[in-house]
C-alpha cells in the first residue's frame, strides 16, 4: 500500500502521505464543535475572557495532549485498546491500560449520537435553503421550521439514519479511498465557504463588535464551572480522548513529522473555530439579536438574519452545507476506531460500520427525544443533575468527563510510564528545549491543571 509505514506491521494501512494525513486529521478536529459549538459556547459565557481561558487550554493542556494521542497510535498501531495493550507491555506497567482505549470507544459512539441529529438538522437546512427557503421569511416561519424538525422523533430518526449512512459509506471503503479522498473533497470546500462567508460577514454585519465580543474583555464570572467549560471544549474540538486520533495516529507514516502535523493541525482547528466566530457574529450583533441564545444559535438564530440579508438564501446554503462537511469529516474518525476494532476481530470494514452506525441511529434516539417530548424529562434529577436532559448528559459527560480524564491518563502514559528517550525517539524530536517543554508540560502541567479542575469542579 501506499505509503506504507516500516512502523511495525508492514500490512497495517497508512494514509498517503504527509498532507493527506494532515487533512484528514484536521478533518477530524475541524467540526460541529467549531462551527457549531464553539460560538455558542463562547456567546454563551460572555465572549472574550472565555476565548482567553480556552486558548490557554488549547495551548496547555489539549493539544500537548492531542500531541500524546498521536504518538500513542503510530507506536501501537492499532485499534485503541490493542495499541494501549502493546504499549503497557511495552512499559512493564501493571494498570490496565487498554481500559482507557474501551472507555473511548464508548465515547465515540455517544458523540456520534448526538453529531448525527445536529448534523441531520444542518443537512436538512441545506436542503431547505436549496429549495429557495429562508430568504424573506418571518420569525414565525423560522422558528416553525426549528420546532417541526425538533419536534418530530420519526424526522430526526430519519436524517440521524441518512449521516450515520454517509458515515458509514465512508468509512466501509479502505483508508485511502474512503477516508482520505472524503478530506481531500471537503476539507479545502469547508475552508473556501468558510472564508467566503467570513467576508461576506465583514462587508454586511458589524465586524468591529464581533472582533469586540470574541478578543475584548468583559466582566465575566469566572467559576470552576467556566474553566471546566473552557478545558471541555478545547478537548472536544481536537477530538483528543476518545482514540479517533489514535486510531488516525496509527495510520501515519513514520515519515511525518508529528510535532510539526499537531501544529498544523491545532492551528487550522482553532482558525475555523474563530472564522467561524467572525462569519456569526457580526451578523448576529447588527441585526441586533442575542448572542448568548445557545445551542440554537445556528437554527435559529442565523436562519431569522439569513431571511434578512441579501443573498441570503445563497448564504443558508453555504453555510448549511459548511456546516454538513465540518460534521462527515469527524464523524468518520469517530466511527473509525471501533471498526477498527471490529477488523482486528475478523470483520469487514462495511459489517463493521454497518453495525456501529446502527448502534449511533438507536442512541440517537435519546438526544432526538431530548428535543421533542423529552425536553422536561431529567434522568438524572435526583442526583442533583436537575435540568439536564439525555443530551446535555451526553453531551457534558463525553466533554467534560471522558474526554479530559482519558487526556489525563495519556499524559500519565506518555510522560511517566514510557521512558522519555522511548517517547523522544518515537516523536521524533532533538532533545532540545522545544522537546523538555512538552515533556515537561505533559509530565506536570498538563496533569495537574485536569486534576484540580476536577477538584474544583466537584468542591464547586
Ligand atoms: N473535534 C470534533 C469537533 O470539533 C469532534 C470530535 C470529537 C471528533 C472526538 C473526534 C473525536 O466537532
Amino acid at each position: 500500500m501506499a505509503g506504507a509505514s516500516s512502523g511495525g506491521n508492514s500490512a497495517y494501512p497508512s494514509f498517503s502521505s504527509r498532507i493527506a494525513f494532515i487533512i484528514v486529521t484536521a478533518g477530524s478536529a475541524v467540526g460541529l464543535g467549531n462551527v457549531w459549538g464553539f460560538p455558542y459556547v463562547a456567546g454563551q459565557n460572555g465572549g472574550g475572557g472565555f476565548v482567553l481561558i480556552y486558548l490557554l487550554a488549547l495551548a496547555f493542556v489539549a493539544a500537548p495532549a492531542f500531541m500524546a494521542e498521536l504518538m500513542l497510535g503510530r507506536m501501537g498501531k492499532a485499534s485503541p485498546p490493542n495499541a494501549l495493550g502493546r504499549l503497557q507491555a511495552k512499559a512493564g506497567s501493571r494498570l490496565h491500560w487498554p481500559l482507557v482505549g474501551w472507555t473511548g470507544l464508548v465515547g465515540t459512539i455517544l458523540v456520534l449520537s448526538f453529531y448525527a441529529v445536529i448534523a441531520g438538522q444542518a443537512m436538512d437546512y441545506a436542503i431547505e435553503a436549496a429549495k429557495g427557503g429562508f430568504a424573506g421569511w418571518s420569525d414565525h416561519e423560522v422558528q416553525a421550521l426549528d420546532a417541526d424538525f425538533k419536534s418530530s422523533m420519526p424526522m430526526m430518526a430519519l436524517w440521524s439514519a441518512i449521516f450515520m449512512g454517509l458515515t458509514a459509506l465512508i468509512v466501509s471503503f479502505d483508508i485511502n479511498t474512503g477516508l482520505e479522498k472524503a478530506g481531500k473533497v471537503m476539507m479545502p470546500a469547508l475552508l473556501m465557504i468558510l472564508l467566503g462567508m467570513v467576508i461576506y460577514s465583514g462587508n454586511t454585519g458589524d465586524f468591529g463588535a464581533a472582533v469586540d465580543f470574541l478578543f475584548g474583555f468583559h466582566k465575566m464570572d469566572v467559576t470552576p464551572r467556566l474553566f471546566l467549560e473552557a478545558v471541555g471544549q478545547a478537548f472536544f474540538t481536537l477530538g483528543v480522548g476518545v482514540g479517533g486520533i489514535m486510531t488516525y495516529g496509527s495510520y501515519m507514516g513514520s515519515n511525518v513529522n508529528l510535532p510539526r502535523a499537531t501544529l498544523w493541525i491545532v492551528a487550522m482547528d482553532l482558525f475555523v473555530a474563530l472564522a467561524a466566530g467572525l462569519a456569526i457574529f457580526p451578523l448576529v450583533f447588527s441585526s441586533g439579536v442575542s448572542a448568548a441564545a445557545g445551542p440554537g444559535l445556528v437554527f435559529l438564530t442565523l436562519p431569522l438574519i439569513f431571511a434578512d440579508i441579501p443573498g441570503g438564501a445563497v448564504v443558508a446554503f453555504a453555510f448549511f452545507l459548511l456546516l454538513t462537511f465540518a460534521a462527515v469529516t469527524s464523524s468518520i474518525s469517530l466511527l473509525s476506531p471501533t471498526v477498527a476494532r471490529l477488523e482486528e476481530a475478523g470483520w469487514s470494514r462495511r459489517k463493521g460500520a454497518v453495525l456501529m452506525a446502527s448502534l449511533a441511529v438507536i442512541i440517537s434516539l435519546l438526544t432526538a427525544y431530548s428535543f421533542a417530548g423529552g425536553k422536561h424529562v431529567f434522568p438524572l434529577a435526583a442526583l442533583g443533575l436537575d435540568g439536564m436532559t439525555f443530551f446535555d448528559l451526553i453531551r457534558e459527560g463525553v466533554s467534560n468527563f471522558i474526554l479530559p480524564l482519558s487526556g489525563l491518563a495519556y499524559a500519565l502514559m506518555v510522560g511517566w510510564a514510557l521512558s522519555r528517550e522511548e517517547v523522544r525517539k518515537a516523536l521524533p524530536m532533538e532533545d532540545g528545549l522545544m522537546f523538555r517543554l512538552w515533556h515537561g508540560v505533559i509530565r506536570y502541567v498538563a496533569p495537574i491543571c485536569i486534576t484540580a479542575l476536577f477538584i474544583g469542579a466537584v468542591a464547586g
